[in-house]
């Protein structure tokens, strides 16, 4: 492994921007100052850029093992360096489903050097496997489906669950069971794609929310809202947040709405699906004023084949590990957040939350995952092909300012002016 010197970069540090140098040694970041001078370290010259702390997307489903025809390890991490994510979190809703220590166990095997970022895996709850989980120490987070969006909803009483998770993270996709069916007969036949947003729809969210959190103010459970969509749920967390809840959002509730069904039909297809203009609004207040912690992708590929079918049989999910870190700073362009909020929402903030302390910040000692941004550089999404092995993105053609020009994972450069290199360099991080 050589050294490395990220010379004259503007660095987006714990304790504010400095125009320095950071030297990366033995995969840590060892040094961080002005004019550097290092022995045989490769030198990158970052003048003019954005040297800040590797991504951390703690939402993606790789589908390893399962459906690997939309996504395998080595495609879905390639498209993290893509992205500038140098670490991801991968859901439990795999073909087997990841609900049990042999699974776990079994799955971070399948990924032993085949990463090319770093990951950590999640087991899932079913409401049947409590003992599984109290025994599942390698488990980053338990993931609980409150309603069937991927033919695995949790059965029978919660409470046994939400009793459990006092530290580690009980992540919940939450939708309302029994208002998705009563919606979906009201809503039969209908064979539009925008119709999935009236079935799932807010209520169906704010219903599943508002439990989670009675269920958490009941047993303290240390609780994370996955993939907040709609202004209902932002007006009940900012009455019911404490320091033992945390809330995510993804870049397609930020960054889409209804309006894209016609368009896209059902490649904008997701759960929770797209909402209107205010609760997209709702959502950006939330990441900028700190009651949103972190932005996720919930990267969930599927092939166009699949995302062809009828409405009823196409697949929900949106690819998005290449697309997060350059929807966001183009926001930062358009001056719509600072990019210091944005590397808490996808750096330090993550980090925290999932307990991965030597992540998520430009400091020594620290891990080196390390993301360089052209906050200058404009281009159009797909333009130069896709990592994901799916192929496509929602955001296809966007024109978008601010991409990452290179990403290292632990000391090693896996991106650099977009191309990707096959380097398995990605450790586990539990
Ligand atoms: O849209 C979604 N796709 N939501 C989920 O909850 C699962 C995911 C998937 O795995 O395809
Ligand atoms: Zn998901």
């Amino acid at each position: 492994m050589s050294n490395l010197l990220l010379k004259n970069g503007t660095l987006i540090t714990p304790e504010g921007r400095k125009e320095a140098d950071l030297l990366i040694e033995n995969g840590k970041i060892a040094k961080i100052s002005k004019d550097i001078v290092a022995d045989g370290a490769e030198v990158i010259d970052c003048e003019g850029q954005i040297v800040m702390p590797g991504v951390i997307d703690t939402h993606v489903h790789l589908r390893e093992p399962g459906v690997t025809e939309a996504e395998d390890f080595i495609t879905g991490s390639k498209a993290a360096a893509r992205g500038g994510v140098t670490t991801f979190l991968d859901m439990p809703n795999n073909k087997p489903l990841t609900d049990s220590v042999a699974n776990l166990e079994a799955k971070y095997e399948l990924a032993e050097g085949r990463m090319v970022c770093n990951y950590g895996f999640f087991i899932a709850a079913t409401g049947e496997n409590i003992l599984e989980l109290k025994k599942a120490d390698r488990a980053i987070g338990v993931k609980l489906f409150m309603s069937d969006s991927t033919d695995i909803a949790a059965s029978g009483d919660l409470d046994e669950i939400f009793e459990f998770l006092q530290e580690k993270p009980l992540t919940i996709h939450a939708e309302d069971k029994d208002r998705i069916e009563a919606r979906k007969k009201q809503f039969a036949g209908v064979k539009d794609p925008e119709v999935h947003s009236l079935i799932r729809d807010d209520d169906a969210a704010y219903l599943a929310v508002k439990k989670a959190l009675d269920l958490q103010k009941k047993y303290g459970t240390r609780l994370h809202v996955a993939h907040m969509s709609s202004a209902k749920e932002v007006a009940e967390l900012r009455k019911f947040k404490n320091e033992k809840v945390t809330a995510e959002v993804t870049t397609h509730h930020l960054f889409l709405t209804t309006d894209a069904y016609a368009e896209k039909g059902s490649l904008v297809q997701m759960n929770p699906p797209l909402r209107k203009v205010g609760d997209k609004d709702a959502l950006w207040d939330g990441v900028r004023d700190g009651l949103i912690d972190n932005v996720v992708t919930d990267h969930a590929p599927h092939t166009l084949a699949a995302k062809g079918l009828s409405y009823g049989e196409a697949p929900s999910g949106v690819p998005g590990l290449e697309t997060l870190l350059p929807l966001m700073l183009d926001s930062v362009n358009h001056g719509e957040i600072s990019l210091e909020r944005c590397v808490e929402v996808l750096c330090s903030r993550p980090a925290e939350i999932f307990g991965l302390s030597r992540k998520g910040r430009l400091e020594i000692g620290c891990d080196a995952d390390v993301v360089v941004v052209d906050m200058e550089r404009e281009e159009n999404v797909g333009e130069k092909g896709y990592q994901s092995k799916c192929g496509w993105s929602p955001y296809d053609g966007w024109r978008l300012k601010g991409w990452p020009v290179l990403t290292v994972v632990n000391g090693e450069v896996v991106m650099k002016g977009g191309a990707v290199e096959e380097k398995f360099v990605g450790e586990a991080v539990a």
